[in-house]
């Protein structure tokens, strides 16, 4: 539905003005993303707005604001309310459909090999389609690996998690996949979380390290299983129409400042996964390393038929193979 929004606003989005424009001259390029300023995704926005001014000489003047709903700064940018967002792929695939096989639990071994996707021809490629729907892929940044956490229940392997509420995010391939596992998954926006959480209306969540140590979910929660059963790539996105407006150099360096922002937000991913177990283990959480990875791996096996039917195997098998 999101995909068709796209195609029935981008007229009216052409028609529209881009980048508030100052008394100095300045065009105003907001960016949002939904953690702290100390955050994997908010060291990125500080490094993408320092190159973006450095470059245009402070022709333009990139803001920084905070917007928890994913959807939401999609919604926006697409129509063109704002300009650019900074967002998990969590609810990416309800705007570019094809970006949805990179949801699919157990892809990639690491962040190397997820790194290397995005990096190569499959990740270059999906970039290439936003356009049609309305978005311009800047670049790709990341949230990490996927942890499961609980609060009261604790869980001994995968045959606990039946009938307990997750809540996930807004995305198909995840609620597929936690179903299949016996699951009742819960999916809503990042900013209803924390009242869910607090008055008990989901038993757990699910979200990478970096997210939990900037979010203080650990203060939520009381268990923390490393399960690490998904990848969640970001998307750094533009209006296509703004992108368009810029003249030629500062859209290089729209490009150029995009690849800074990536290298901020993998560096602080790497920090964070490095020192963010241990710093959450001494805040108190409970932490568990999960022996029997397969196990969970099975509990989702039932969902494998459909996400090959939708993506098809061979093209499955040859992220899987990806070297
Ligand atoms: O759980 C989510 O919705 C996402 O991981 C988050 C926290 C918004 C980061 O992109």
């Amino acid at each position: 539905q999101y995909a068709k929004l796209g195609a029935l606003t981008s007229a009216l989005a052409l028609s529209m003005s881009w980048g508030v424009s100052t008394a100095l001259g300045q065009t105003v390029l907001t960016v949002t993303h939904s953690s702290p300023a100390d955050s994997h995704f908010g060291e990125a926005a500080i490094a993408f707005k320092q190159s973006l001014e450095a470059q245009t000489d402070g022709a333009i003047d990139v803001v920084i604001q905070r917007l928890d709903n994913e959807r939401e700064a999609l919604e926006s940018v697409q129509f063109g309310t704002q300009e650019c967002a900074i967002v998990s792929a969590g609810p990416l695939g309800n705007f570019v459909p094809e970006t949805r096989v990179l949801d699919v639990p157990f892809l990639f071994d690491g962040y190397e090999h997820a790194r290397g996707v995005l990096d190569g021809e499959t990740g270059q490629e999906l970039l290439a389609l936003f356009p049609r729907y309305g978005l311009e892929g800047v670049a790709w940044m990341e949230n990490g690996f996927r942890n499961l956490t609980t609060g009261s229940k604790s869980i001994a392997s995968p045959d606990d998690l039946v009938g307990m509420k997750i809540r996930t995010m807004e995305n198909p391939i995840h609620i597929a996949a936690w179903q299949a596992a016996g699951v009742l998954p819960t999916p809503m926006a990042f900013s209803e979380l924390p009242p869910a959480l607090q008055q008990g209306t989901v038993d757990g969540q699910e979200n990478p390290i970096p997210v939990i140590l900037a979010n203080n979910l650990d203060m939520m929660q009381q268990h923390l299983y490393l399960t690490r059963h998904v990848y969640s790539p970001g998307i750094f996105a533009c209006n296509p129409d703004f992108v368009a407006g810029l003249d030629e150099q500062q859209q290089a360096a729209l490009k150029t400042s995009g690849a800074f922002a990536a290298a901020a937000n993998r560096k602080r991913v790497e920090k964070d996964e490095l020192v963010g177990i241990e710093t959450l283990r001494d805040r108190g959480i409970d932490i568990v390393e999960i022996d029997d990875i397969q196990a969970y791996r099975d509990a989702m096996a039932s969902a494998y038929a459909d996400f090959e039917a939708e993506f098809g195997a061979e093209r499955l098998q040859a992220i899987r193979d990806w070297s």
